[in-house]
């Protein structure tokens, strides 16, 4: 049989949720429209830092159809009663506890929740709440948390977390260095803007169960988190999170609403959904501001000799957020002397937290900048700058990687953007008013897979259901699986449902870190071939035992909804057929996938990562310093893919985003009051449609059976990483100024 003929790993099928979602028919969290529900609205604090001295709610409870005022005087004593919770993605330090007592640790913090029959009651009586505060003295401003930055000794609080590992003597090979260049660069804090707000509709039973709608990038993270934090016990507990309209990290850990919904549906015994303003959602996440110092040097011929890397991000007093910021250029390039400092400023704000392609997004894309400088430094073409510094091997660590088709990204990329016509000199190129610049940058990302568990069901009507608590985050998780199904199992699409998004289901982690389709996509394949060895036994009761002596599986291949011997294709006969012989009416199984003792092995020896080179085109007005990214090719280096349609727009995704990070993104203090100012969407920019123009994917051949069961890497953050960089460079070879501060917003370019 010809396996290319079926509509399984590779193709590109459209999202199988796709109509669900354009015809507004999937449900997100603030849409399940249970009954008896009551709507709760955040009061949150006008101070930074203090005391709640006292709440007067007298106004609030005159409003026709409020039913209470919660706070932490009358909260639900049940509430963080355990003091060992933590989060599925808790960091050193003590989360965030809601109505907890009258501390108030960030501007924004919710202080009260109002409880009201409907939405506009609860919105209105909240805006007539009078909280009295005693302030402290704050402190959001990123430069003054400076003076009190430490480095924190390195927990490992994933395991992907990578401290520095400094080489040769960076120092002295600096001081020697013929060429040299050094750089202060710095990135802004940026808020998570997903298009769905953060929202929870708790379901009350009246039984001491509930069910918890969540806008939450892990089901089964939340569900022990609540449990625990408010006492229920995990059977009574269930997270649904079905549908999530985007994440971007924002939702790897329950965010406050989550908090307030259960305490308000705990202490009426109703049902309660507290949804989140947009201006609410910058109250919670964001990604750390940063600075980074990056020292270069090298040969006059540009190769390098030494680099010398010392950042810092913020977080808040309470929580230690921690990335890996200093370690991607010393991986990544070849250069025998390479130091990384690193440490964590505090400040009064909300904790930082991760944002898509968290660390590399910030460090890579200030390494990749850096890295230009000193190109041009060199004299040497940046494309050939990189070529020359290239590493084989993760040169940090000194291992090798699974596989680094990196090469063939610069390759394939620069041939299709056309690099080979750039001029090198800046504000060389230029069309009427228009300066014309070229830039590239390297991006780089963790490959990972996670421990996954799923469910497959085959009936005997032919059809399959996959399901496993996994998320789909908007990246295609529920696609991938069927996908992966089809795949393993012969059958058409249409046949097949995915299940996905509730706490019910197999075991899987939160969905973040590009780990996704590896994982629930291995598990997928490993329960699929569960259901075939089944058939495979099922296949004895057949009249005239025509399966008998294939050995196992590997013998098989599932085509057209049949399963065929290898060694003698004529011979196949349907699933369903199989199953009627057996007298089966349904197959059921569930396979954990998870690294096993052979892949440890591999994992401590080799280094697994993805890799992307990014080139763009900017035209810069010279009168107005507008910059318009008008070309972009990403060409990526992911191992296999299983959905170029679903792969494609993640990078598209990812380039938009890193547009963001170039031009616009950038959430601003005010040091007096401790709030962010532009905490809505006409203030804190995005690119909208009119700023994207052309965007063109590759994905280079990588085949990798190590990294993961499927070969798969991941496509879900390494998108960003770098774009930015590409621009910031591209801008410097239009206007020849160089911009160390992201976003590159007009001002800086006068
Ligand atoms: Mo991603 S920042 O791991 O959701």
């Amino acid at each position: 049989m010809n396996a290319s003929a079926k509509i399984g790993i590779g193709s590109s099928l459209s999202r199988v949720d796709g109509v669900e979602k354009v015809t507004g028919r999937a449900k997100y969290a603030a849409e399940y429209n249970v009954s008896g529900l009551l709507h709760g609205m955040a009061v949150n604090s006008r101070i930074t830092k203090g005391k709640i001295l006292s709440i007067d709610e007298a106004a609030a409870r005159a409003v026709p159809g409020v039913v209470d005022v919660i706070s932490h005087l009358n909260r639900p004593k049940q509430a963080w009663l355990d003091r060992s919770w933590k989060d599925e993605l808790s960091i050193p330090g003590e989360p965030f506890k809601a109505l907890h007592d009258d501390t108030v640790l960030f501007a924004g913090q919710p202080v009260a929740l109002v409880v009201a029959e409907t939405f506009e009651a609860a919105r209105f009586a909240a805006s007539l709440i009078e909280v009295r505060y005693e302030e402290e003295a704050h402190n959001v401003d990123f430069e003054a948390s400076l003076a009190e930055k430490f480095t924190p000794s390195y927990l490992k609080r994933r395991n992907n977390y990578h401290p520095p590992k400094n080489r040769g003597d960076a120092e002295a090979a600096f001081a020697a260095a013929p060429v040299k260049m050094h750089g202060e660069y710095h990135l802004a804090t940026e808020h998570h803007n997903p298009m769905e707000m953060h929202a929870s509709t708790v379901e009350w039973h009246g039984d001491g169960t509930i069910t918890v709608y969540d806008k939450v990038q892990g089901s089964q993270g939340t569900q022990a988190y609540l449990a625990s934090a408010f006492g229920l016990g995990k059977k009574n507990v269930r997270v649904v999170n079905a549908y999530v309209g985007g994440g971007f990290g924002s939702g790897l850990r329950p965010q406050w609403q989550v908090q307030l919904a259960v305490m308000g549906a705990i202490h009426l015994e109703r049902s309660v959904r507290v949804v989140m303003t947009r201006q609410q959602m910058f109250t919670h996440a964001h990604r750390p501001e940063c600075t980074y110092s990056i020292s270069l040097g090298a040969e006059p011929n540009g190769k390098l000799t030494t680099m010398i890397n010392d950042a810092t991000t913020s977080t808040s007093r309470f929580e230690s957020n921690m990335e890996d910021i200093v370690v991607w250029g010393m991986m990544g390039y070849d250069c025998p002397n390479a130091s990384g400092e690193y440490a964590i400023a505090p400040r009064d704000t909300y904790t930082s937290a991760d944002m898509r392609a968290p660390g590399a997004a910030t460090g890579m894309t200030l390494f990749e900048i850096a890295m230009d400088e000193m190109a041009y430094a060199a004299g040497v073409d940046p494309l050939d700058f990189r070529l020359l510094n290239y590493s084989e091997v993760d040169a940090m660590n000194g291992t090798p990687y699974t596989s680094k088709a990196l090469r063939e990204a610069y390759q394939e990329g620069a041939a299709r953007f056309g690099w080979a016509k750039r001029s090198p000199e800046p504000r060389s190129m230029k069309e009427g008013r228009e300066l014309i610049g070229w830039g590239v940058a390297t991006g780089m990302w963790d490959a990972q897979f996670s421990k996954t568990a799923a469910r497959a069901v085959l009936t005997a009507d032919g059809k399959l259901e996959v399901a496993s608590a996994s998320s789909d985050i908007g990246t295609g998780t529920y696609t991938v699986m069927v996908q992966v199904a089809a795949d393993t199992l012969g059958l058409p699409p249409e046949q097949i449902t995915a299940k996905l998004g509730d706490s019910d289901l197999p075991e899987a982690p939160v969905e973040g870190g590009s780990w996704g389709a590896a994982s629930t996509g291995a598990a997928v394949q490993l329960a699929c071939q569960s259901v075939a060895k089944k058939l495979l036994s099922a296949a004895d009761k057949l009249e005239g035992t025509p399966f008998r002596g294939v050995n196992g599986i590997e013998g098989l291949e599932f085509a057209d909804g049949a399963m065929i011997r290898r060694d003698n294709p004529d011979i196949r006969v349907s699933l369903t057929e199989v199953m009627a012989a057996a007298g089966l009416d349904r197959i059921e199984v569930e396979e954990t996938a998870k690294p096993g003792v052979h892949d440890m092995v591999s994992m401590a020896r080799k280094s697994r990562n993805t890799h992307s080179a990014i080139f763009c085109e900017v035209r810069v007005d010279e009168e107005l310093n507008q910059v318009r990214v008008t070309r972009v090719v990403n060409a990526v280096a992911a191992g296999r893919i299983i959905n170029p349609k679903t792969a494609r727009s993640q990078i598209l995704g990812g380039v938009v985003m890193g547009m963001g990070m170039a031009l616009h993104e950038e959430t601003f203090a005010d040091r007096t009051l401790g709030r962010w100012m532009n905490h809505n969407y006409a203030e804190y920019h995005v690119p909208a449609h009119a700023d994207v123009h052309d965007i063109d994917v590759i994905f280079v051949h990588e085949p990798d059976p190590e990294v993961s069961p499927l070969g798969v890497k991941g496509l879900g953050e390494i998108g960003i990483v770098g774009t930015a960089a590409a621009i910031a460079n591209a801008i410097y070879h239009a206007t020849g100024k160089r911009v160390r501060e992201l976003p590159i917003t007009i001002d800086k370019l006068l």
